[in-house]
């Protein structure tokens, strides 16, 4: 039986995910009203077109997204139109109206997400996003929530279902790049510029948002270290499978006693860890607490229902949270860069400080001493290889040479890599993926 007044909602946008939203909502109503303690009503829609796979008969419809967030009847702003401004300047509306705002905008919290958060607390309403990573997975409900009593020590995911769906049939059928791309979008998985997905800025702003919620740092997007898989050959492909690993898209973040790691590039992973068998265009999160241990997360990354299902669960939270005191209504973050402790937060660390193993890729003059001044020039910067392998070639003719180095920072690995592409016997440039073994420790 519910007693309290019922939420009303206001859904901005109805593509993919605002159609989803708006059929999960109606679906699941008396489901969703006993989990609320109250029910959630749909009291606008604003959206510049209707959706055929939305029954709207009966539903307020505007044309104009700024109408929802002006309704005086309305207590939260759903937005799911997507990009950068016009949702920025939607959101701050809403809060400046004092409504409470639920979000799948990625882009808008890694990139705008200080400067909304500042007025949410200002206003005393909730922001919250959910659905901004990973789609269906409550990750950030398990960050914040499930692991609540843990020091996060690090997170690793595959954030980007088009990339992973990329890598995993180049794999698996040998298929090139463009054409498994051209597929991914042909099945509505990328995003609207693939550049987004393919190149890791969407993974980054992901990850840039889960490292927040980690470690109570400001949103960084800018100093997140974002490398792509539009480079990833199969012949790497291949090479790293005959060593034992399996090449994935990776979003990693790391608190290390220096900093915090902030990166996405294509790594090596052991084939037998479960992230490495994640595939196709699922996504995977696995995060390290220092009181639980590794913890995984798998599912659906994006789609209309997996997303809708994080977009509804924020709306709970908002139904129930609405009683609550308001201070304790937006996640703590040092946005000055000072902690609640008054210490200075830990900074996102540049690359070249970062730590971790490599696999190394050229193509050399089969000729004597040749290994050796490769050798030289990585003994010399402190790396130490792992594994070696040189294919048969006939003498004086080009060969691969493929490497597993152990950790080692980045800035040896580029000053040696300079080195190695600067040496008469090898040709082109030296291809880099890094290796994460994601051992409890690292
Ligand atoms: N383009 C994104 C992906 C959709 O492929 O994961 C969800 O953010």
């Amino acid at each position: 039986m519910t007693t309290l007044e019922p939420v009303k909602v206001g859904i901005c946008g109805l593509g993919t995910v605002g159609s989803g939203t708006f059929n999960v909502l109606m679906r699941n109503a008396d489901e969703i009203a006993r989990r609320a303690g109250r029910p959630l009503v749909v009291e606008q829609v604003g959206a510049r077109r209707d959706n055929p796979d939305c029954d709207l008969t009966g539903i307020n419809i505007t044309r104009d997204v700024f109408e929802v967030a002006r309704n005086p009847e309305i207590d939260v702003v759903v937005e799911l139109i997507g990009g950068y401004d016009v949702a920025r300047q939607l959101v701050l509306e809403a809060i400046d109206n004092g409504k409470h705002v639920v979000t799948a905008n990625k882009a808008l919290i890694a990139v705008h997400g200080n400067e909304i958060f500042q007025a949410a607390a200002e206003k005393g309403v909730i922001v919250a996003f959910e659905a901004a990573v990973a789609g269906g997975i409550p990750v950030i409900k398990s960050l914040r929530e499930g692991l609540g009593g843990n020091k996060i020590q690090w997170l690793a995911g595959i954030i980007n279902g088009t990339g992973n769906f990329i890598l995993t049939h180049m794999s698996e059928d040998g298929r090139d790049f463009d054409d498994v791309l051209a597929e991914a979008q042909a099945l509505g998985y990328a995003e609207a510029d693939p550049t987004f997905d393919v190149e890791g800025i969407d993974a980054a702003h992901k990850l840039t948002i889960l490292a927040s919620i980690a470690y109570g740092v400001p949103l960084q997007f800018e100093k997140a270290y974002t490398e792509g898989i539009s480079q990833i050959t199969s012949e790497d492909i291949e090479q790293a499978d005959n060593l034992g690993y399996t090449i994935k898209h990776l979003g990693i973040s790391c608190r290390t006693e220096e900093g915090i790691e902030l990166r996405v590039h294509p790594t090596l992973l052991p084939k037998q860890r479960l992230l490495a068998n994640v595939h196709g265009v699922k996504n995977a999160i696995e995060i390290m607490g220092d009181a639980v241990g590794p913890t995984l997360y798998y599912g659906a990354g994006a789609g209309a229902e997996p997303t809708a299902s994080a977009v509804v669960a924020d709306l709970l939270d908002v139904a129930r949270d609405m009683a609550t005191e308001h201070k304790y209504r937006t996640p703590y973050l040092a946005f000055s860069g000072i902690n609640e402790q008054g210490e200075a937060a830990p900074q996102v660390l540049p690359m070249e400080n970062i730590v971790t193993a490599y696999y190394l890729r050229l193509q050399a003059v089969d000729r004597p001493g040749v290994l050796a001044r490769v050798a030289s020039i990585l003994s010399e910067q402190g790396i130490s290889i792992e594994a070696l392998i040189q294919k048969e070639a006939t003498e004086g003719e080009l060969v691969p040479i493929i490497m597993m180095t152990h950790r080692t920072r980045e800035s040896s690995m580029n000053e040696a890599i300079r080195q190695l592409e600067a040496l008469a016997d090898v040709a082109g440039s030296v291809t880099r993926i890094r290796v994460e073994n994601l051992d409890d420790n690292a």
